[in-house]
């Protein structure tokens, strides 16, 4: 479904991604786990088009990306949805108002269509009776639920998340990583997961990669990462302080 191959990108004279690649595979859970500030945000932005790599080829769906101009990219970004890390809903709109946003802005349907399938959305994730509340009256775990809402308001082909769970109690997260799971089985979306939790990897991944030093330096089944002999996924997974990666 996408296929990143010697993806290279650098803010002035840092190197955050160099010679990156890596394949995502159509219907499948791919998580990808790294350090903070390592660059998996800035590799989730390249998927979606948000950032332009100073080299290198981004796929989707057979078409590369990166030439692509804003009116092109803007259709391409209609087969993804994004949960960004702080769900980043519209403080001033209510939960309703936030989640019909996509369909208001890129879709003709009508009134009564939008009202219909927000409903339907925010009750197949377990939200009812909260279309009238503002999202600072919300809990982490139900703001995220929100944005997840919105970003399957328009039937995505293809999933972002970035650190769906971080900051979550780890309760909260277990349910924000059921109610993913329960969206990959009924719907059979490509999920892509930026994480740094392990314990989210082992219990959604079909597949996982760890970025470091901007490559991807493992990618394999979780059942094997977890047995992986390199010392930086073995220091990752352990949370060893000594090894071969230094903070
Ligand atoms: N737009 C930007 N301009 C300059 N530096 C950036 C920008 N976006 C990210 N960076 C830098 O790139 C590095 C990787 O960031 P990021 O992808 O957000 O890390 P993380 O793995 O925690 O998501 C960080 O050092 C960050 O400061
Ligand atoms: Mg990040």
């Amino acid at each position: 479904m996408i296929k990143i191959e010697n993806l290279y990108k650098s803010f002035k004279q840092q190197k955050v991604l160099e010679n990156l690649n890596i394949s995502i595979y159509k219907g499948k859970v791919t998580v990808i786990l790294g350090m903070s500030g390592i660059g998996k945000s800035v590799l989730l932005k390249h998927i979606m088009g948000l950032l332009k790599p100073d080299k290198g080829q981004i796929m989707v769906d057979g078409v590369d990306i990166v030439p692509l101009n804003e009116k092109n990219l803007n259709k391409i970004r209609m087969k993804f949805g994004m949960l960004f890390q702080d769900a980043a809903l519209f403080d001033y709109m209510n939960v309703f108002d936030n989640v019909a946003f996509p369909l208001r802005e890129h879709t003709k349907m009508t009134h009564k269509q939008i009202t219909e399938k927000v409903k339907e959305t925010l009750h197949s994730l377990g939200l009812r009776g909260i279309e009238e509340k503002m999202p600072d009256e919300l809990s982490g775990g139900m703001r995220k639920r929100v944005g997840l809402a919105r970003a399957l308001i328009s039937d995505p082909e293809i999933l972002l998340f970035d650190e769906p769970t971080t900051g979550l109690d780890p309760i909260t997260s277990a349910s924000i990583e059921q109610l993913i799971k329960k969206t990959q089985i009924d719907r059979k979306i490509t999920m892509v997961i930026i994480t740094h939790e392990i314990k989210l990897m082992k219990n959604i991944a079909d597949y996982v990669g760890m970025l470091h030093d901007g490559k991807i330096i493992e990618f394999c089944k979780p059942d094997m990462f977890i047995k992986s002999e390199d010392s930086y996924v073995k220091q990752f997974i352990e949370g060893n302080f000594e090894g071969p990666i230094s903070v």
